[in-house]
């Protein structure tokens, strides 16, 4: 959610570090600040808005010291105004603190504080954080020490750094619930909250764990826990280039992932689809392959795109796989006591491996005694760490803050795991062949699909001041309405609803009236004179019809007013199809009324605090 980023050089920090919150931006934009030690004063420049923003601010009065510390905020304690940005400090500006996640008991530690005459300035919860080591240095000088007795009285979510004016050769940073991860450099080292800050810099990283802290310093780092012990780093390789969270001449990451879908569903399935042998090789999934084969029921969890994508998995795995399914809501799976058992294999599905509810799903199917396994495209997050094993979606840096590529990346898996499981269960080499050679076949297909894009965009212009849209689809293409929907709302602010098409007699139909757009999928699959049907039913009412239909369907230019092209693929690879159009309609909507479509209102990639 909130962006970090810590340096302690030779270097000047102050640009690293905005160029570092740059980067990181798409994790939490509503206000940034920068804290940078020079001389013997901390010197703070924070503001609500944009770290283009923070970035004026700084030019208008610049300051420079090789230990400084950034931060762009997601609100969650008290609104997006400059008092609440971070860095927060103690009373006298000493203690220099930001913060990623939640303190749960800042009201009983504030209180206390204030009590002992403590001011504090903003409604944040971070800030008791700071007033908090400054008490405790009353009596421990040592600053490492300090912020190690205060993290012991915390509870709730955090991944944070501290630095302070007495301490020019060093900050802390510290973990738990939110992540952090260290780059080693050449009489410098940095901190931040992914590794996209720090690429530019250096590729040798090491990711904090869960309740550990790192003393970091020009010339090394030492990590501990919070008992004290010192612990070996473990070091890590960035896997990704620089390039790869560059634009690279699109107007928009969002644009330039729904355009690199054709390689990144290639890369999901490079090395583990054996085409004309109709089988699936996972190496990630050996280590569990028993307890995969043997599992009675399969469940599917994660949240939003990604929870759609279980849904789709759903069909995928139960019609040809023939194993029980089920899908859950991470955010609900939690607090639902739910029954699991240790022939129960759970599927985690997470684009960032970050989403605090996934993450306790996670956790709490493990300790049910169901074998936990990720489906992640973040190497190294935490949901990846710590599943038993798993599938990484091989996306590369997903920055647009509308999930596209990851998710026909996790479809992708999903069909490589259902193959997998469709074999082991008995199914013909001859009968996957057919499967095999048309997934192989979908990333040239969705190629066709992006070189349609100006006829998505007339339609787009078309459309682009609608009040509402419905978003009708049947079978696996259900799962693919509610994505469409999702898209549409989180980046044009339109409201939109996805329902399975049928079920939109038993309501949402009063909705239908001439403004309303109504975008059916409707390939040409065992359901589709189904759903000709229920575009009928629109028709009757006067719905303008945007229908998403195979190259070959003839009829449905009597039925629909616009008609968006697919090539025809097997009906359960559909999905990863279908979607794409939708992806695009959504991004020139809001293109056309001028929304912020990398960074749209209220939102962040990856939510990392319940
Ligand atoms: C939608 C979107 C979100 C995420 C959800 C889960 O465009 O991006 O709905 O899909 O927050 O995030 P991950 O996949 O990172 O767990």
């Amino acid at each position: 959610m909130c962006g970090i980023v810590g340096y302690i050089g030779k270097r000047d920090s102050v640009p690293l570090i905005v160029e570092g919150l740059r980067r990181l931006e798409y994790r939490g934009y509503d206000s940034a600040g920068v804290a940078v030690l020079a001389g013997d004063r901390v010197f703070i420049a924070k503001k609500a808005g944009k770290v283009a923003d923070l970035q004026a601010m700084l030019d208008t009065g610049p300051v420079s010291g090789t230990l400084g510390i950034g931060h762009t905020r997601w609100a969650t304690h008290g609104e997006p105004t400059d008092v609440n940005a971070h860095p927060h400090t103690d009373c006298n500006g000493t203690i220099v603190v930001i913060h990623n996640g939640v303190i749960e008991n800042f009201r009983a530690l504030k209180t206390t504080l204030m009590r002992d005459g403590h001011t504090f300035t903003s409604e944040t919860d971070t800030e008791v954080v700071a007033h908090l080591i400054e008490e405790i240095r009353k009596e421990v000088s040592d600053l490492g020490e300090a912020v190690r007795l205060a993290l012991l009285q915390l509870e709730g979510t955090y991944g944070l750094v501290v630095m302070s004016a007495e301490n020019p050769e060093m900050f802390v940073a510290a973990r738990k619930g939110s992540p952090l991860v260290i780059g080693y450099g050449e009489g410098e080292n940095i901190v931040a909250s992914d590794a996209s800050a720090i690429v530019e810099h250096t590729r040798t990283v090491t990711y904090l764990e869960d309740g550990q802290m790192a003393i970091v310093r020009r010339d090394g780092v030492s990590i501990r826990t919070l008992d004290d012990a010192e612990i070996p780093k473990a070091v890590e390789h960035i896997s990704f280039d620089v390039e790869q969270i560059e634009k690279g001449g699109f107007d928009h990451f969002m644009l330039k992932e729904i355009s690199e879908q054709p390689e990144t569903i290639r890369n999901a399935m490079r090395g583990r689809l054996l085409v004309e042998r109709g089988e699936v090789v996972l190496g990630g999934l050996q280590p569990v392959r028993d307890k995969l084969f043997d599992a009675q029921r399969i469940i599917l969890i994660g949240c939003g795109t990604s929870w759609h994508a279980g849904l789709v998995g759903e069909y995928m795995l139960e019609q040809i796989a023939k194993i029980p399914t089920e899908v859950e809501y991470a955010s609900e799976f939690r607090y639902r006591n739910p029954l699991l058992g240790p022939r129960d294999v759970v599927f985690l599905i997470s684009q960032s491996g970050e989403t605090a509810d996934t993450l306790a799903a996670l956790r709490e199917a493990k300790k049910r005694g169901a074998t936990v396994l990720g489906i992640v495209n973040v190497v190294g997050s935490t949901i990846a760490r710590e599943s038993e094993a798993g599938v990484y979606i091989h996306a590369g840096p997903e920055i647009g803050v509308a999930s596209t590529k990851a998710f026909t990346s996790q479809l992708t898996v999903l069909s490589l795991i259902t193959l997998l499981l469709a074999r082991g269960r008995g199914m013909a080499a001859q009968d996957a062949v057919v499967l095999t050679r048309e997934l192989d076949a979908i990333p040239a297909k969705v190629k066709s699909i992006l070189e349609n894009a100006a006829r998505i965009r007339e339609i787009a212009r078309e459309f682009k001041d609608a009040d509402h849209f419905l978003y009708l689809g049947r079978g696996a293409n259900f799962p693919v309405a509610l994505e469409g929907a999702l898209k549409l709302k989180e980046i044009s602010y339109i409201h939109a609803e996805g329902y399975p098409a049928a079920e939109m007699k038993h309501g949402p139909i009063a909705l239908i009236d001439e403004r309303m757009p109504v975008v059916f999928i409707a390939p040409k699959d065992a359901i589709y004179d189904k759903v000709v049907s229920n575009i009928q039913e629109v028709k009757a009412r006067k719905g303008r019809i945007i229908a998403i239909a195979n190259e070959d369907d003839q009829d449905i230019e009597s039925m629909a007013e616009f008609v968006i092209r697919v090539p025809r693929t097997y009906g359960f690879f559909g999905p990863i199809l279908n979607v794409v159009p939708l992806q695009l309609l959504s991004y020139f909507i809001a293109v056309a009324r001028g929304t912020n479509v990398d960074q749209p209102r209220n939102l962040a990639k990856s939510v990392t605090v319940e």
